[in-house]
């Protein structure tokens, strides 16, 4: 009897050792095929696959580290800062269990208990798109070198106007693109042809939309790991006739020599949405009227904008611009009952990751409320991304040594009759910015620096 139950017992405890031994087929495989393998297959633009045991084990310690400080999966947004949708995110459990499964010695298990290897649709995400536009021509890149910041311009030949829902990007070289933003112009009203360099495109970071004057507007980007998605059922954005689309894409090159020439898909909605997308933005026209001079070797240069909104609105995302000195950029919103409402934090700026956040529920933000932005930049030496070495003095501008800020939610009105004082408080908000940035020299500045490029 006594020996029974001693036998009992020391088999339930191997039992339940065996159970909890962590193994690549049945703990870790499932946490890298739903967070890691988006990016980390072959011809994405993580370095490598992490598909098999072997491409594990091999950085089972870098995998570790990467994790452990949360480097990995790359998500910038600080958690709990707003609710967002599909973040990426490994749970403190998960952490933990890839740290305990290293520290044994990364046992593989039973192969045959592996999961299925996710699958990547080939073609189109989205469906057949309603127009396909290509780059009329590939766009070399070198082996090796600094990121190359080019914009590409492709008519649209549209001959009415049309309202978009999404936009599907395929890179030909998908390896080599890092991000890319999507706008439209009025057709002819930027170069279509190769820029001073002989090559096509234009080179440049500034954001389509800036020149006063000039008609166009955002229809989205899109960034490594990113899945295109259709806005929210309703809403869509407008691409007028006549249009140009452009596509303002980062390349980080890959030490070998490739060529991009990208095609998107658009998707149309049948009609037009039952309400206006407005970009809420703050600083107004990413920064262009705030002053921005950053003093060469200054850690904590702060700017700071704020709006109060003149109407009840539902926010759907968020995003933050600058460049490479950017730090540290945070949002809020003060209700008219003094709530304060976390909007967005980048406790650590990476020009690198251009995502845009949308919130997991639409949040409503009642008329009078003040949205809050900060942006600190660092451009001391001890700032890794500093482009210059030792640090210059910055300026607004749109090459990647210059610097812009600002923060950018997309709002509807909640009612549909607050659309035309939404509209006026925003065109208003941006002339202001073109007279600031006119009167502090920004505006004859960039103009001298645009024509410079093209
Ligand atoms: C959204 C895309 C994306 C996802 C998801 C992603 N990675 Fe990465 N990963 C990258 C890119 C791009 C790089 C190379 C550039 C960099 O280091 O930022 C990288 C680099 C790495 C490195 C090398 C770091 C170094 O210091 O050399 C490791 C290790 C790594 N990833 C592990 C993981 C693991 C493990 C996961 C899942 C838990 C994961 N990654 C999820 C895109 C991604």
């Amino acid at each position: 009897m006594r020996y029974k139950l001693a036998g009992l017992f020391i088999t339930s405890a191997c039992l339940l050792s065996a159970a909890d031994k962590v193994t690549f087929s049945e703990n870790i495989a499932p946490i890298v095929y739903e967070n890691c393998v988006t990016c980390h297959r072959p011809g994405e633009a993580a370095p490598f696959a992490l598909i098999s045991y072997d491409d594990v084990k091999k950085r089972g310690s870098l995998i570790a580290s990467v994790t452990k400080s949360r480097y990995m999966p790359p998500w910038h947004a600080a958690h709990g800062y707003g609710e967002f949708a599909a973040e990426r995110r490994l749970s403190d459990e998960q952490i933990a269990m890839i740290g305990a499964w290293v520290k044994d010695g990364m046992p593989q298990g039973d192969p045959a208990k592996m999961p299925k290897v996710p699958q990547f649709t080939e073609g189109w995400h989205l469906g057949k798109p309603d127009l396909i536009l290509q780059m009329p021509a590939g766009f070399d890149l070198p082996a090796s070198g600094p990121d190359v910041y080019r914009n590409f311009v492709i008519p649209t030949g549209l001959t009415e106007d049309k309202w978009v829902r999404a936009v599907e990007f395929r890179p030909s070289a998908r390896k080599v693109v890092h991000h890319v933003l999507y706008a439209w112009v009025s057709g002819g009203s930027l170069p279509r042809q190769n820029g001073a360099d002989g090559k096509p495109g234009f080179g440049g970071m500034g954001t389509v939309g800036v020149v006063p004057g000039q008609g166009g507007g955002s229809l989205g980007g899109w960034a490594v790991g990113n899945t295109p998605v259709f806005l929210p059922d309703g809403l869509a954005l407008p691409l007028p006739k006549g249009a140009d689309f452009v596509l303002q894409m980062h390349f980080h090159l890959t030490g070998k020599a490739e060529t991009e020439q990208s095609t998107v898909g658009i998707y149309f909605a049948d009609k037009p949405p039952e309400k206006q997308l407005f970009a809420a933005q703050a600083p107004a026209l990413f920064g262009f009227g705030a002053g921005l001079d950053i003093p060469a070797g200054k850690k904590d240069y702060t700017i700071e904008g704020a709006l109060t909104l003149p109407a009840d609105v539902m926010a759907y995302s968020v995003g933050a611009h600058a460049h490479y000195v950017g730090k540290d950029i945070k949002a809020t919103a003060t209700l008219p009952d003094g709530t304060v409402k976390p909007i967005l934090w980048i406790p650590d700026w990476d020009f690198a990751w251009q995502d845009r956040y949308n919130y997991k529920d639409p949040v409503f933000l009642p008329k009078g409320t003040r949205m809050d932005v900060r942006i600190v930049y660092d451009n001391s030496a001890d700032n890794p991304r500093n482009p210059s070495n030792p640090p210059k003095r910055v300026l607004w501008g749109e090459q990647s040594t210059d610097e812009m800020g600002s923060v950018t939610m997309q709002v509807v009105a909640v009612h549909k009759e607050d659309e035309p004082v939404l509209q006026k408080f925003f065109t208003e908000r941006t002339q202001e910015a073109i007279q600031a940035g006119i009167q502090n020299g920004t505006a004859k500045r960039f103009m001298q620096q645009h024509q410079a490029e093209r």
